[in-house]
């Protein structure tokens, strides 16, 4: 999908707004899409989470993934995004919880984000951006971790697994590389 089908099926299908990006940024970053909760619910499932995982959320808009992994799995999470209103919401909804000791949210590059402790990492990003992490995971990621995305693949390394996620009536391909 190029990133004008990736914004429009994000904006149309997904209902969201592409906050925080200037024209010109809009076109560098992903913008602001959540990913449907049920399809965050399947992607950690797919992950087989765990209350011993770290869960790192590159590009975490509201911090759904790392909230829902320390709600329901037990799980201690890190997501990082460039928009601070976005993070600001994410940990205010992490107080709101009661999740502050599991669940933190930062303002920072996702490229330059230490992810050395994850042991799940959770994507939404264009394709360029998943390409452009692939040489960061192989060499900062230790052997067992899982990534998991949301529509689009990593480079041309190979998935371990492919599902179909649904959410209301559509169909969202999710992915697992286990590093
Ligand atoms: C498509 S949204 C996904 C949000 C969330 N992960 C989800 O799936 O609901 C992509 C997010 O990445 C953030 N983002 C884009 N480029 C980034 C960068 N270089 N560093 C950190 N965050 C970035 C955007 O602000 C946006 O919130």
């Amino acid at each position: 999908m190029k990133r004008r089908e990736f914004v429009l099926a994000g904006l149309a299908g997904l209902g969201a707004t592409a906050a925080g990006c200037s024209t010109a940024e809009f076109h560098k970053v992903a913008p602001y899409v959540p990913t449907p909760l049920p399809v965050v619910d399947a992607m950690l499932r797919l992950a087989a989470v765990r209350r011993s995982d770290v869960v790192y959320d590159l590009g975490c808009g509201d911090g759904r993934f790392v909230l829902s992994a320390a709600r329901y799995y037990g799980a201690r999470g890190v997501g990082v995004d460039i928009d601070q209103g976005l993070v600001n919401e994410a940990n205010a909804a992490a107080r709101a919880a009661g999740l502050s000791d599991r669940a933190r949210f930062l303002v920072q590059d996702l490229f330059e984000t230490d992810i050395s402790e994850a042991t799940v990492i959770t994507l939404f990003l264009y394709p360029e951006m998943n390409a452009r992490l692939l040489p960061k995971f192989r060499s900062d990621l230790r052997p067992g971790t899982r990534i998991v995305s949301h529509q689009f693949r990593i480079g041309d390394w190979k998935p371990d697994r492919i599902e179909a996620a649904r959410a209301g009536n559509r169909t969202h391909p999710i992915f697992l590389w286990i590093v």
